[in-house]
Parts: C-alpha cells; sequence; structure tokens
C-alpha cells in the first residue's frame, strides 16, 4: 500500500492481477457467444481466467455458473466480477454428474518444450507440443462430471488441430456440432457442442 490511499493497496493487487491472468479477447469472445446461446442449468467454466465469459453466462442466462482455474489470482479476479470461482485443475474436485453445461476455453497454442517461460501466462496460453495436452485429460473426464443431457463447449483453434480434437472427442464419446465459427489471419476458431453419443 502506498501513501494515504487507502484503496491503493487494492489497486495495486488488481494490477498484479491484470497480469498474469489472460484477459478477454476474440477467443472469449467466441465462447462467450456460444455458452449464451447453449448453456443450461448448472454451468461450469473450466479455466475461467479473468471471469468474464461466466459472467456474461450468469448476467445473460441467469444461470449459476462456477468458474474454475489452476491459477489463484484467476479465481480472485472471477469472484471480484460476482462469480463464484474457485482453484481447481481440470476438473478433478468435481463431483460426477455436477454440471448441465462445461464451457472451456484451454490453454491451445503448441508450444516448443525448450520455449516454455514457466508463469502463469505459459499456463493460460500453452497447449504443449501438440497443443492439445489439456484438452485430453480434459475430454477424458468431461463426461463423468456432466450430467445426463448435458452439453460441453469447447473452443478449438486450427492450431491446435481440428480434425485432431474431433478425434478425441469421439474417442471419449461425445457426437460433435459446431455452434460458431470465426476466421482471424493465422487461426479458425470454433466452438464445439459436445454431447453424449
Ligand atoms: C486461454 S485462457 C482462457 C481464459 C478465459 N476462459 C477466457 O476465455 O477469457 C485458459 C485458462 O485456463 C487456465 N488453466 C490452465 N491450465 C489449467 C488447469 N490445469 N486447470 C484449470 N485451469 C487451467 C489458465 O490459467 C487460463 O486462465
Amino acid at each position: 500500500m502506498t501513501g494515504d490511499d487507502p484503496d491503493a493497496g487494492l489497486a495495486e493487487r488488481r494490477g498484479l492481477d491484470e497480469a498474469v491472468v489472460y484477459q478477454p479477447a476474440e477467443d472469449s469472445g467466441l465462447l462467450a457467444e456460444a455458452a449464451v446461446s447453449e448453456a443450461h442449468g448448472r454451468v461450469l467454466e473450466v479455466g475461467t481466467g479473468s471471469g468474464w465469459v461466466a459472467q456474461q453466462i450468469a448476467e445473460e442466462r441467469g444461470l449459476d455458473v462456477v468458474g474454475s482455474d489452476l491459477n489463484p489470482h484467476a479465481a480472485r479476479q472471477a469472484r471480484d466480477r460476482g462469480v463464484e470461482g474457485v482453484v481447481a485443475d481440470l476438473l478433478t474436485p468435481f463431483r460426477a454428474d455436477a454440471f448441465d453445461t462445461v464451457c472451456f476455453n484451454p490453454p491451445y497454442l503448441p508450444t516448443d518444450p525448450d520455449n516454455e517461460w514457466d508463469d502463469w501466462m505459459e499456463h493460460a496460453l500453452s497447449g504443449g507440443e501438440s497443443g492439445r495436452e489439456l484438452i485430453e485429460p480434459f475430454l477424458d473426464d468431461a463426461g463423468r462430471v456432466l450430467a445426463p443431457g448435458g452439453v460441453v463447449l469447447l473452443l478449438v483453434s486450427s492450431l491446435t488441430g481440428y480434425d485432431e480434437v474431433l478425434a478425441l472427442a469421439e474417442d471419449a464419446g461425445f457426437a460433435a456440432d459446431p455452434v460458431v465459427e470465426e476466421s482471424f489471419p493465422f487461426e479458425t476458431l470454433t466452438v464445439l457442442a459436445l454431447r453424449r453419443e
């Protein structure tokens, strides 16, 4: 805290949180668009980052939304937005059948292991060498936490390999439908709705 300003400590903390938490970008906007249209029931946003996507779902649809993240600064930022923010590694702590909708904008950039930089932003961006290192375990466990009739909304980048992610989803027992798609100069982003086959 500096000087006589009682809010300076809070402002400083918010500044630090923003520096180490992924802030809303085009991918966040696309996931929010799909989620506002498709979400129902109890909602979990995995890797909530700033909590902005979770906040859109809660405000636009009036649904109960939990935002989880490995990064404690992110969980705190989500709580500052009024979202129930919790620290969690993917789906590990959640009960079977706990959610009707599970959203995830995963860290997806393929990253050379020699170029990993080991901080919270790397956790937000790097999908390991294939770009799918978080997507794979997420899909393996998603069916467990999903209630009957539930839907997973997963953002996929062409950089990560669209066909490869579709194959992983099928292996995990899901049928996939694209909900929204947008092309940018370096990648095409798609949000897939995944439902149990
Ligand atoms: C691309 S950012 C997306 C942030 C936010 N959902 C958005 O769309 O703006 C990916 C998020 O996943 C989180 N993350 C990375 N590994 C995770 C893990 N094992 N479990 C939970 N969250 C994780 C990162 O901390 C980061 O906040």
